[in-house]
């Protein structure tokens, strides 16, 4: 019996979001509710992993959850809610924390890059990250996560862990009447392709960062007609006019960016693009590209006013959210729990 298709993903509470996640991750998280049963999570639990402002986590759950369902996450279908809300993910994550090897972690790319050199400071919640995440989406038995090309890794981890959490109690979960593939399904990740990776406005080789200390390196979801145009307006580029073909842009980020951006908004390629705007100057580029994100923006950005004036509306929405996962966690937990020997 193969597991039904079932969609997770999470984002976490930390800062702002951008117009680089909105067009990573949350629109695809939008159309993803046409093809499964979807789970978006605000992984507040993740968050902790370095140090937040409990203040500033709490807003930035409510942000987040704001730009979920301004974006088009549809609330009545999709299960959005808050990680720590759901006690599944905890208990989960520390069975795999003794599933998990110390090996398996040494060598997650994410940890060595967050924990920098001074390790010995690094929380051991930092380094336990990527089982936490393993436990997010198995709780649920999710088939496919949307996720970026730096989390590729992580979910090759999740499926370590399935398999060998599966193998380990395959006897239990046979005399419970689980088949062949055992209780943890092997998650594919669904990689975003390169065409939405969107850069910074400062510097077209740097990723477009909610912790880059220049505003004007990104646009913010909560960035207002006026600012996002300003912020097109002074985007840095090149002298040159733009060139009629794709491969014209190699060797000028900034301008690929740019382009890139333009169709990713507009939903079609950049050969596309340049077919319309090749041999224009940035001068009469930039505002077509800031009148085109406006009018995708705006919209999304007045939506996000309206939600973050309602927090009542907003906790309703997390709450039906984390009682509804919870009911689709308890089920899967209880069995893991069991064949694990725990007695209850
Ligand atoms: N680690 C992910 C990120 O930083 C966030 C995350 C946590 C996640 N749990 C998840 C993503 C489960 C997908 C599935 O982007």
């Amino acid at each position: 019996m193969a597991f039904t298709p079932r969609v997770f993903s999470g984002v976490q509470p930390t800062g702002s979001l951008h117009l680089g996640n909105y067009l990573g991750a949350v629109r695809r998280f939008v159309a993803m509710q046409d093809e499964a049963p979807c789970l978006f999570c605000v992984v507040d639990l993740h968050a902790i992993t370095v140090w937040q402002e409990p203040d500033e986590l709490a807003r930035a759950t409510r942000h987040v959850t704001a730009a979920f369902l301004a974006a088009g996450i549809d609330p009545a279908r999709s299960i959005v809610f808050n990680q720590s809300r759901v006690a599944a993910h905890a208990e989960l994550a520390w069975i795999f924390n003794c599933v998990a090897r110390m090996g398996w972690l040494s060598r997650m790319t994410q940890f060595k890059e967050k924990a920098g050199r001074d390790r010995e400071n690094a929380s051991v919640g930092l380094f336990a990250y990527p089982n936490l995440m393993a436990a997010d989406i198995l709780a649920y038995q999710a088939t496919h996560v949307p996720v970026g090309e730096d989390q590729k890794q992580h979910l090759e981890l999740a499926r370590d862990i399935a398999q060998k959490f599966n193998f380990d109690y395959a006897e239990r979960l046979a005399a419970l009447g689980y088949g062949e593939e055992g209780l943890f399904p092997l998650t594919e990740p669904i990689i975003q392709g390169p065409a939405t990776r969107v850069m910074s406005l400062r510097d077209g080789a740097k990723k477009m960062s909610k912790s880059d200390p220049s505003d004007a390196s990104r646009i913010n979801l909560t960035d207002d007609a006026d600012a996002i145009a300003q912020k097109v307006r002074k985007a840095k580029t090149d002298p040159e006019p733009l060139p009629s073909d794709p491969k014209g842009l190699e060797g000028r980020p900034e301008a690929d960016n740019l382009v890139g951006i333009y169709a990713a908004l507009a939903g079609t390629t950049k050969e596309t693009v340049l077919t319309e705007h090749g041999g224009a100057m940035f001068s009469a580029f930039k505002p077509a590209l800031a009148d085109l994100a406006v009018s995708v923006l705006a919209p999304m950005n007045d939506a996000m006013v309206r939600l973050l004036a309602d927090e009542g509306h907003l906790h309703a929405v997390l709450a039906q959210g984390a009682e509804r996962a919870a009911e689709i966690a308890g089920p899967v937990l209880r069995d893991a729990k069991r064949v694990v020997g725990f007695v209850a």
